[in-house]
């Protein structure tokens, strides 16, 4: 039988192509099952799984419950905020404490890169990462891939433009190690204060001319200017960001075709996106939140099996 080549998910970076196909041909599986009027399968009935949250949240750690109890495993939730973190409790004493009521599994949030691979190191758990500051967020980068093969029918050779804060964006480095694997031509389109100088070096390329970048993608990945992650002015106003890389219905229908249009969420609706663009038919926004749940069954379950 198939398996992961990893015990965790803990960034793209570790997988290999065949890992990713495991996880979608799992994901094509699960996706039917959500769809039944039955949503739920018994496979993971025997596993505990904590849910731990150190920054917000809503489609990540909604999709992971939902994910899990579609499983039927048992889920425990962990909120930084409302737990003895605040008073002072280190991130391997908070986990382990919660190990030690017999959690097979943690998903976890951290604002910390880097914050799953240190815990996988020092805690007997299988450890899905859900975020780590500006590092991955490799669950959001399959379930995009994903989406794209869904309405597509492949991500190899697809042309992906991915708009905005490249350089404090989980999200984008995710995405370039998941397309790149899987075959697709990927290009990165901002402000250069906000594009990473090593970003060619991932055979990535770099479009500063937004209508250039959408004229030649099949496919535009519009990112957030994550106003929590800038400690500096990077750009003008948020006005000249969005005259300048914000996608608007005026500049779709005068493309040379029709692209496609994600978003990994929360959209900052009138800044890199407006909403006639949002809600258009040209959008997946929604589609790939339904997909995030058919893709973390998928890494659930496989990681799961691995160590029963
Ligand atoms: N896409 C994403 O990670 O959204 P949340 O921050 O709401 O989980």
């Amino acid at each position: 039988m198939s398996e992961l080549s990893v015990n965790h998910l803990l960034g793209i970076k570790y997988l290999n192509e065949k890992d990713i196909q495991l996880i979608f041909e799992t994901a094509d599986h699960f996706k039917e099952v959500i769809n039944r009027s039955i949503k739920k399968v018994p496979s993971l009935r025997d596993i505990t799984i904590a849910n731990i949250f150190f920054e917000n949240s809503t489609r990540t750690k909604l999709s992971f419950e939902l994910a899990e109890k579609r499983l039927s495993a048992d889920v425990i939730n962990f909120s930084a905020g409302q737990s003895s973190v605040k008073k002072g409790e280190t991130l391997i004493d908070t986990v382990n404490n919660i190990l030690s009521m017999k959690v097979d599994m943690v998903v976890m949030r951290h604002p910390n890169p880097g914050a799953g691979i240190f815990l996988s190191k020092h805690v007997k758990a299988a450890i899905v990462n859900a975020g780590d500051g500006a590092h991955e967020h490799p669950t959001q980068a399959l379930l995009d891939s994903f989406s794209i093969r869904e309405k597509l029918g492949d991500v190899a050779g697809k042309n992906v433009v991915i708009v905005g804060d490249i350089l404090h964006s989980r999200v984008a480095l995710s995405n370039i190690f998941a397309l790149k694997l899987q075959g697709a031509n990927v290009k990165v389109c901002g402000p250069k204060t906000l594009i990473p100088k090593y970003i060619e070096s991932l055979g990535v390329g770099v479009e500063t001319d937004l209508k250039k970048a959408l004229n030649w993608c099949d496919v535009a990945n519009m990112l957030r200017i994550q106003n929590e992650r800038l400690d500096i002015s990077y750009f003008p106003t948020t006005r000249e960001y969005t005259q300048q890389f914000g996608v608007n219905k005026n500049l779709l229908d005068n493309l040379d075709k029709e692209i496609v249009i994600m978003h990994p969420g929360p959209i900052n609706r009138g800044v890199e996106i407006t909403s006639d663009v949002a809600d258009s038919k040209q959008s997946i926004i929604l589609n790939q939140v339904e997909n995030g749940v058919a893709i973390r069954m998928a890494v659930i379950y496989l990681l799961a099996s691995k160590i029963k």
